[in-house]
């Protein structure tokens, strides 16, 4: 029987796929178990989707892990999520490495706790050779947050003559973005039902495929994200143009 995977048209997969990973709360809550639980069983789920991608050859993982706005939940689940954040580094880098795989970190960063921020300046470091595809946590990460500091480092250097306000072009807004270097994602998804963006990239995902899902990210399988990508494979990206263009 012809797989899931085999559906996917190689020529065209998603160079950078991002992820909003919804639901952790509400799946535990459906197994009358805490919030906590929820989130140590979104681990395998990250997992199983970088593995995923790997294997396929998708350059770009994003994955938002941990909101600007997150940090406004009970201290008690802000905690939880920043101790898994440490477990989960530690037991997975020796695989991150097996699989050749970057990881990288955007966000206020300088907002984790001190020895968040060192195991993950630890993990990045210690992964930075890797090649075969790179895995960015969003963490502490708000694309308004991103904006504000990019316009306020642009100002600094209007100000101290590096660059002239007519100089100012979309490119020079991307290069001061925390994905500065990146491509945009091409396909964007959220698990759990919800369709909005939460103030998640708001500039880089002017053009990308948006995929919603109604299942709970714990639940988010290696077939799930095949799903997804066959999905954005029936997608036309006009950009602007016709059909009739685009088939040119
Ligand atoms: C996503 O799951 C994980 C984080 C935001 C850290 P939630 O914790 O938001 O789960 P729900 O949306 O309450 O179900
Ligand atoms: C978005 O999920 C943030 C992450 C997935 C880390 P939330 O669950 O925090 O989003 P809202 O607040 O319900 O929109
Ligand atoms: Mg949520």
């Amino acid at each position: 029987m012809e797989s899931l995977k085999d559906k996917i048209i190689m020529e065209r997969l998603p160079q950078h796929i991002a992820v909003i990973m919804d639901g952790n709360g509400r799946w535990a809550k459906q197994q009358g178990r805490m919030r906590v639980f929820g989130h140590q069983h979104g681990v395998d789920a990250v997992r199983a989707t970088t593995e995923a991608c790997a294997e396929l050859g998708v350059k770009y993982l994003t994955l938002y892990a941990f909101s600007t706005e997150n940090w406004n939940r009970s201290s008690m689940e802000v905690d939880a999520l920043m101790a898994l954040l440490t477990s989960a580094l530690k037991n997975e880098l020796k695989t991150l490495n097996d699989n050749n795989i970057r990881l990288n970190a955007i966000g206020d960063l300088k907002r984790l706790p001190k020895s968040q921020y060192e195991a993950l300046m630890y993990a990045i470091d210690n992964t930075k050779n890797n090649t075969r595809m790179t895995l960015t946590l969003c963490l502490s990460y708000s694309s308004r947050w991103e904006l504000t500091k990019a316009v306020r480092d642009i100002a600094e250097e209007v100000k101290n003559g590096t660059i002239r306000p007519e100089d100012i072009d979309e490119t020079t807004v991307s290069r001061h973005l925390a994905t500065a270097g990146m491509p945009d994602p091409d396909l964007l998804i959220r698990t759990s039902g919800e369709e909005r963006i939460s103030n998640y990239l708001l500039w880089q995902i002017a053009y990308s495929e948006l995929y919603f899902t109604k299942k709970f990210w714990p639940d988010f399988t290696k077939e799930d994200l095949y799903e997804a990508i066959i999905d954005y494979q029936t997608r036309e990206r006009r950009f602007g143009k016709t059909s009739e263009q685009i088939k040119k």
